[in-house]
């Protein structure tokens, strides 16, 4: 099989050149401005700076929160024994891309990334490219559309084994009237036993400066294409329904499993976690 598939298809299955509106703001390029990336336009810097100027963490939250991706797909990877991943809400290409973190481990392993951006889009079919014996693909698909990321992402990934759904750093940008509870049970359902569900969120009820979140979190909402819509621990809590939590619990990123003093040290506002399905 093919070590790439690409499915960016309109809807009468011609391929057509991404719809870019650079004036306003959008998650996917203001997260890579904070990562310090280069896929950025002026309206997304504007909107960053001002974002940050209420909450100052956000640039070292953004970071902890990848870091909090590398070692839950690692962990997976190494650990686990998983070999296949669905991440949804993908973004830029970034250091410690999903495929290149589980790939260093098992070459072998096959990852869907999901977004629905599409300059996202144009970055992946360049950049994430797989390992020879693994295999990457890319849907252009809306996260809160699961029946379609699912039939799509079966053309790459065996449903009768493990698989890993990373949902990191996305469903605060799925407001409550979209139902991601159901979404999430739908993607789980999906999977076999011995599956995991890996979520970072941001937070309504973190003690460290809840309020720069909470400002930040309403003015990005007014300057973004994406509402933002922080929960607390215990809404996060709520998608893992069903699942074994592991240690050390829904926690702030820099506090799951951190693989240096300095990341444990990390000033950062996220909620993170991982469940396996029994
Ligand atoms: C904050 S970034 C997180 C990127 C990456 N998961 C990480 O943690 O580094 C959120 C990503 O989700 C994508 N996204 C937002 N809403 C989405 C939706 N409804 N469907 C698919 N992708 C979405 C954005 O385009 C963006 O790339």
């Amino acid at each position: 099989m093919a070590s790439e598939l690409w499915t960016s298809l309109s809807e009468d299955g011609a391929t057509e050149p991404p719809k870019i509106d650079t004036s306003v703001a959008h998650v996917a390029r203001v997260y890579d401005y904070w990562l310090g990336g280069k896929d950025n336009f002026a309206a997304d810097r504007e909107a960053g700076d001002v974002a940050s100027r209420a909450y100052p963490h956000i640039f070292s939250s953004v970071r902890a929160n990848r870091a909090f991706l590398r070692r839950t797909v690692s962990y997976l990877t190494a650990e686990a024994g998983i070999r296949q991943f669905l991440d949804v809400g993908t973004g830029l290409p970034s250091a410690n891309n999903t495929h290149e973190v589980a790939q260093a481990t098992a070459p072998e392993s096959r990852i869907v990334y999901v977004d629905n951006d599409p300059i996202v889009l144009a970055h992946a079919r360049a950049l994430l490219s797989s390992h020879p014996q693994g295999v990457t693909g890319y849907l252009d698909a809306d996260a809160r559309d699961p029946g379609k990321i699912l039939a799509e992402a079966q053309r790459l990934l065996d449903f009768k084994q493990p698989v890993a759904v990373l949902l990191i750093a996305i469903l605060q940008l799925v407001g409550d009237s979209d139902d991601p509870y159901g979404l999430v049970a739908e993607l789980m359902r999906a999977v076999p036993s011995g599956s995991y569900l890996v979520i970072s969120h941001v937070p309504s009820d973190m003690q460290v400066r809840a309020a720069g979140i909470a400002e930040a979190a309403a003015v990005l909402s007014t300057l973004m294409t994406q509402r933002v819509t922080p929960r607390s621990r215990e809404q996060v809590t709520r998608f893992f329904d069903g699942l074994e939590v592991l240690e050390p619990g829904l926690v702030p990123v820099q506090d799951w499993r951190p693989a240096s003093e300095e990341e444990a040290a990390a000033q950062a506002g996220m909620w993170g976690g991982v469940g396996r399905k029994p």
